[in-house]
């Protein structure tokens, strides 16, 4: 049986792929806590988070749970670890799902606003880092019509540690360059974007589609940077489209 590997985004934890979970039964299914997230213990100093950190920490679940290979499916931190999985392990890829995520590494101004939310968060806690963040993360649609997914975000963000975020801040800002690396990805891959992402935006989105070669582009309207949330039937459908052609 096929394994996926979903992997949360920042600052979430697993929970933020519970539509997929339930919805894509048919297949194995491995949606862990990265370090320091929800659940998972981690280490209390910033500088032992990194993307290639959280790569390995994958590696070894993997390793534990005998899976040779598994499709891979990330919302952006978790594509920044996809592209780390496939530069240090590409053997144990058998595909990849990108959603609303980018190749580039931080910008200084990027870098600076990394360094202020860490401080935020240590200052105010993590439901200032959700109210703080959600106006960027979801769609106004989402934002006035969908209570629930705002609460669910919301609660999601507020439950993370301070520790953790500060840690995720970290390997966020130091993560590598991966542009170069799209057009030699070998495998099978899905891009997924949501029309009013503003973190990762769709324009992008669908360029790195065009880069990678083979890859499909879909388009997620009324979707925000939280795509398997606010849009999950759409979302489970291009998943389960991609899983099936791939046998
Ligand atoms: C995420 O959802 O993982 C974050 O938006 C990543 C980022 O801020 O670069």
């Amino acid at each position: 049986m096929t394994s996926i590997l979903f992997i949360h985004g920042f600052p979430f934890d697993h929970l933020m792929w519970r539509q997929q979970v339930a919805a894509l039964s048919r297949w194995r299914i491995i949606a862990p806590d990265l370090r320091g997230a929800g659940a998972a213990s981690g280490p209390s100093a910033p500088a032992d988070y990194s993307i290639a950190s959280y790569a390995d920490d994958l590696i070894a679940l993997l390793d534990g749970l005998h899976v040779q290979q598994a499709v891979v499916c990330g919302l952006s931190m978790g594509g920044y670890i996809i592209f780390e999985l496939l530069r240090r392990f590409p053997e144990r890829v058998r595909a990849v799902m990108l959603c609303n995520t980018k190749a580039e590494p931080d910008t200084p101004d990027a870098k600076r606003g990394r360094d202020a939310l860490a401080a935020r968060a240590r200052q105010d806690g993590a439901l200032a880092v959700a109210d703080e963040m959600i106006p960027r993360l979801l769609a106004a649609g989402t934002r006035e019509n969908r209570p629930d997914v705002v609460r669910e975000v919301r609660e999601m963000i507020g439950r993370q540690t301070v520790t953790g975020i500060s840690g995720a801040l970290h390997a966020l800002r130091e993560r590598p360059d991966s542009t170069a690396l799209l057009d030699r990805i070998r495998v099978p891959a899905l891009v997924v974007g949501g029309d009013e992402d503003v973190i990762a935006p769709a324009s992008g989105m669908k360029q790195m589609a065009q880069v990678i070669p083979g890859a499909e582009f879909v388009l997620i309207r009324r979707a925000g940077h939280l795509t398997p949330l606010e849009q999950p039937l759409v979302v489970n459908a291009a998943i389960a489209a991609f899983l099936e052609r791939l046998g």
